[in-house]
């Protein structure tokens, strides 16, 4: 992997966790390939425009190479992000758990690069609908912080954890399936709880900065 897009999602900027924690993946990854590309793209901190009428119309155009130049313009910035997440290697995401699930920038972002024809297809088979992922041989690492604690594998809240199966199941429809989590757990528990599982997300980064 040579180029690294970072998503980062959390609203908070020194104060969050997740961003932190990524940053220690990033720097590692970094010192090892120096001639490497980093972009960071932010989600949490900048707004990533919801989808609205006139880009559901542009993307869903029936002739898209035929796009009035009002729709091309309408579907610019989303353009742009796919564009930016095609150029890259690595897909390293940031983020806080909201409510159960991600922030709803980073949700934006997810429908700004879930783009029929560029992303991925879509044909019928038999008048059922059928997909088909567009994007090859990508690698995505998320990065989560979690107030609460065992939402991860196995875990007891595991079923209510809609952040993870969220992305996987958004960027896997794209054909981004090689897919690793790292999560700090705990923060809303006692603290030495929370400092052991930000130590543990820590080690687990440095050991994928050799890794990838
Ligand atoms: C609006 C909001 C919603 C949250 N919802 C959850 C939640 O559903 N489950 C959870 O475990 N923690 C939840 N938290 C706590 C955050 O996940 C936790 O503080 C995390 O460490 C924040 O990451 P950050 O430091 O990168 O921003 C929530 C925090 C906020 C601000």
């Amino acid at each position: 992997m040579s180029t690294v897009l970072a998503i980062h999602a959390s609203p908070r900027g020194e104060r969050s966790h997740s961003r932190r924690l990524a940053e220690v993946f990033l720097a590692a990854w970094q010192a090892r390939h120096p001639q490497s590309r980093l972009t960071r793209r932010e989600t949490g901190r900048a707004l990533i425009p919801p989808v609205n009428e006139a880009f559901v119309a542009a993307a869903f155009y029936p002739e898209p190479d035929a796009r009035p130049l009002s729709m091309q313009a309408d579907l610019a910035f989303s353009d742009e992000l796919v564009g930016e997440l095609l150029g890259h290697d690595l897909l390293v995401i940031s983020t806080p758990m909201h409510n159960f699930s991600v922030p709803s920038g980073l949700k934006a972002w997810i429908d700004q690069i879930v783009r029929l024809g560029l992303t991925f297809n879509h044909t019928l088979d038999n008048g059922v609908a059928q997909y088909a992922p567009l994007v090859q041989g990508k690698k995505a690492l998320i990065v989560t912080s979690r107030g609460g604690f065992g939402f991860g594998p196995g875990g007891e809240l595991e079923s209510l954890n809609h952040a993870d199966t969220l992305l996987r199941t958004a960027l896997g429809f794209i054909g981004i399936t090689d897919i690793t989590v790292v999560a700090a757990e705990g923060e809303e528990s006692a603290e030495r709880t929370f400092q052991i599982s930000v130590a543990e997300a820590e080690e687990r980064l440095l050991a994928l900065a050799r890794e990838f």
